[in-house]
């Protein structure tokens, strides 16, 4: 069984998703561990109520790297091979991205390489766009910047505030997470320079 480690930093509804999805066996898998780096996080209340293992691992005023350590020896002891980042809001040292290498998945709330870091949906309208959407990419130590493996596109209403075009791409998120998770357990894929091609 393939075994997901989850990193939160908030709300967790990308979280959420992904175990609705196992839970209606959308997904050969199972969750491991949800870690966030926020003890307030509603997601780490969430996967408790879940019974899932989930735990805190504080980040404040700690350097990058040491922290980073703090949390590969967890998802390792929990024997982790798939990583979600689910909404959590610290850059990858290059330690953690070598300990786990095209194994680390990102859900970001814009069409990338558009809108890259925080408040993407605010900058997408206040760049004046007509669609927006979501990305899951791969990480690298860069921001939002490993290749794609799935995106979706939604429209941006003339009525829109920040608000109402997060909750439409959000529900988009909800979907392409799952599906970019079931490609990348399956393999079937090969990563051609930037692109992420199915095979088979
Ligand atoms: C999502 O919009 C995700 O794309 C971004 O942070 C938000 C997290 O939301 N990276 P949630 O915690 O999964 O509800």
């Amino acid at each position: 069984m393939n075994r997901l480690g989850i990193l939160i930093s908030g709300r967790g509804s990308n979280f959420e998703a992904i175990a609705d999805s196992i839970g209606a066996g959308k997904l050969d898998a199972e969750i491991a561990i949800v870690i966030s780096n926020n003890p307030n996080a509603e997601g780490l209340r969430r996967a408790q109520q879940r019974g899932l293992r989930a735990v805190c691992v504080r980040s404040r005023a700690m350097e990058r790297e040491a922290y980073d350590r703090l949390v590969v020896e967890k998802l390792r002891a929990e024997r982790v091979d798939l990583v979600c980042l689910a909404g959590f809001m610290r850059l990858l040292s290059a330690y953690f991205v070598g300990e786990f290498p095209q194994r680390i998945l990102n859900i970001h709330p814009s069409l990338l390489p558009a809108f890259p870091g925080l408040e993407a949906q605010l900058q997408a309208l206040e760049h004046g766009v007509k669609h927006s959407g979501c990305t899951v990419h791969f990480v690298d130590e860069k921001l939002d910047a490993g290749p794609i493996i799935a995106q979706a596109t939604v429209p941006v209403l003339d009525s829109d505030d920040e608000g109402a075009l997060a909750a439409r791409i959000l529900r988009e998120e909800h979907r392409i997470y799952t599906e970019a998770i079931r490609l990348v357990l399956s393999g079937k894929y090969r990563i051609d320079g930037r692109r992420v091609l199915p095979t088979q």
